[in-house]
């Protein structure tokens, strides 16, 4: 597609520029203090599939943040393609940590991306990957290149657990009718090793609470003969994981799927570097479940993490106090066949039977969702090979991947048709941290590749 790159090359710098307009909206759908910010957001990304040569383009109210959906159909007799995607994006904080502000976004260079990276909050994820989609489709409808019929649903809750996105889709059965669902929303290996995702781990979130007296004492006068609910939360807590950094949580690896030697001998083929892994983080060794290897701990095993811990005194200086109240946010994330609210149950069950007297626990759950694997001898799959293989010189690697989407599985469930995961971002992209960036490169790999699966999904179709 030669005249793709003319097109590519004509127009970088207003795809680059626009990119960074939407970058400049803090669409944090977690603060409610930003709800208008995210309402904006979602004009924006309407204004922009209208732009793109989206037909008909809609903002489906729900009780959350609106769905944008639009579409373009050229003849119902051709596949269809879903685009999902998300316009919100995580908090910035902590805020200090970053070099420039989250929401007035730079381009700078660093060791991976010589060509310049956009930094800001949600450049990667997932504002920059889903903006590739319709500038692809920009691409496709000006130069009249569209094989096939196209629908896009970008959502605003992606990060707060999509709950406005699973009722929509329960109720617009036919009206999201598609062929395959297309999601730039993971990763891939290298800008040198393209990959394609096969699989997202499933969530399952919990807020504990550990309450012990019924006010804060004077740790003097009652130490050593109450029970310190940060004491007890913090022993209840590391007995969750044994000295092999097993989950000791009963009934918790009933279900997973364990891999065969051969499956896990074709992973273990994936280029990965461990000493690279450790300096990159800074650390002098890696640490988790005994038996698995890093890539396996972080893909086809479940894990058990605390997100947050807080209670007593936190403020300068010291406080002799006992505190009434600990907290702790967990998520668990699962593999397939692991059922997110079996789990939640078998935590809750769990946590409050090894909690001792003279404390109370509550668990509360959040949100969860299941774990999704995608097969790769089907024609979704063959057609991003393909794509990827064009215009990177080198045949993607299937990978599965640690990070959840837990709304994939929904679409399988509501709307029977499978997902491809095409990813653009990098591990290193920091996304969720401070300094999240997005590769310049990958910005414009990804929206020469998409125009790619559409044209081999069509072509693969057809036979
Ligand atoms: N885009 C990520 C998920 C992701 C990132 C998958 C990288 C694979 C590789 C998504 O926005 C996300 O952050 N999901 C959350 C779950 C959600 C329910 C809050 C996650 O994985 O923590
Ligand atoms: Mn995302
Ligand atoms: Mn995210």
């Amino acid at each position: 597609m030669n005249e793709l790159n003319t097109y590519l090359s004509e127009h970088k710098n207003r795809f680059i520029d626009e990119l960074i307009e939407i970058l400049k909206i803090p669409s944090i759908s977690a603060d409610s203090a930003f709800s208008q910010d995210v309402f904006d957001m979602a004009e924006a990304v309407k204004k922009s599939l209208e732009d793109a040569g989206c037909s008909k383009v809609e903002i489906c109210e729900t009780p959350g943040y609106p769905i944008v959906y639009g579409e373009k159909i050229i003849d119902p007799s051709l596949p269809t393609i879903l685009v999902y995607g998300h316009y919100d994006v995580q908090p910035p904080d902590p805020i200090n940590l970053w070099n420039s502000p989250p929401f007035e976004p730079v381009i700078k260079t660093t060791k991976i991306h010589p060509e310049g990276a956009i930094f800001a909050r949600g450049a990667c994820d997932d504002k920059g990957q889903m903006y590739m989609h319709i500038k692809a489709l920009e691409f496709m409808c000006s130069t009249n290149q569209l094989p096939c019929n196209v629908k896009f649903m970008i959502e605003g809750e992606e990060e707060i657990g999509s709950e406005s996105l699973a009722w929509f889709v329960k109720n617009h059965q036919e009206k999201l009718a598609n062929d395959i669902i297309l999601i730039s929303d993971t990763g891939m290996i290298s800008n040198d090793q393209p990959s394609i995702t096969t699989g997202l781990r499933g969530l399952s979130y919990v807020e504990v609470e550990v309450t012990g007296p019924n006010r804060d004492l004077h740790s003097g006068i009652y130490g050593g003969a109450v029970a310190n609910p940060i004491n007890v939360l913090a022993k209840m807590i590391a007995s969750l994981h044994d000295e092999n950094n097993h989950i000791t949580i009963p009934g918790f690896y009933d279900k997973v799927e364990e891999l065969s030697p051969e499956e896990r001998a074709e992973m273990a083929k994936a280029p990965f570097s461990l000493e690279q892994y450790k300096k990159d983080l800074d650390i002098d060794a890696v640490y988790g479940e005994k038996g698995y290897t890093t890539n396996e701990r972080n893909s086809i095993r479940p894990t058990l993490d605390v997100n947050g811990i807080w209670g007593g005194y936190t403020g300068e200086g010291a406080k002799t106090v006992i505190a009434s109240k600990a907290y702790a946010k967990i998520s668990m994330r699962l593999v397939p066949h692991q059922d997110w609210k079996e789990i939640t149950q078998l935590f809750k069950t769990h946590f409050e039977s090894i909690a001792p007297k003279g404390v109370k626990v509550v668990v509360t759950p959040h949100h969860g969702g299941q774990g999704y694997v995608t097969p790769i001898d089907n024609i979704g799959y063959k057609a991003a090979s393909m794509a990827y293989a064009e215009t990177f010189g080198k045949t993607p690697i299937p990978q599965r991947s640690g990070g959840s989407i837990p709304i994939v599985s929904l679409f399988e469930q509501e709307l029977k048709s499978k997902t491809i995961l095409m990813g653009f971002g990098l591990d290193s992209d920091a996304i969720h941290s401070p300094n999240e960036h997005f590769g310049i490169f990958n910005y414009l790999k990804g929206i020469a590749t998409i125009p790619l699966f559409y044209k081999y999904y069509t072509a693969l179709s057809k036979k």
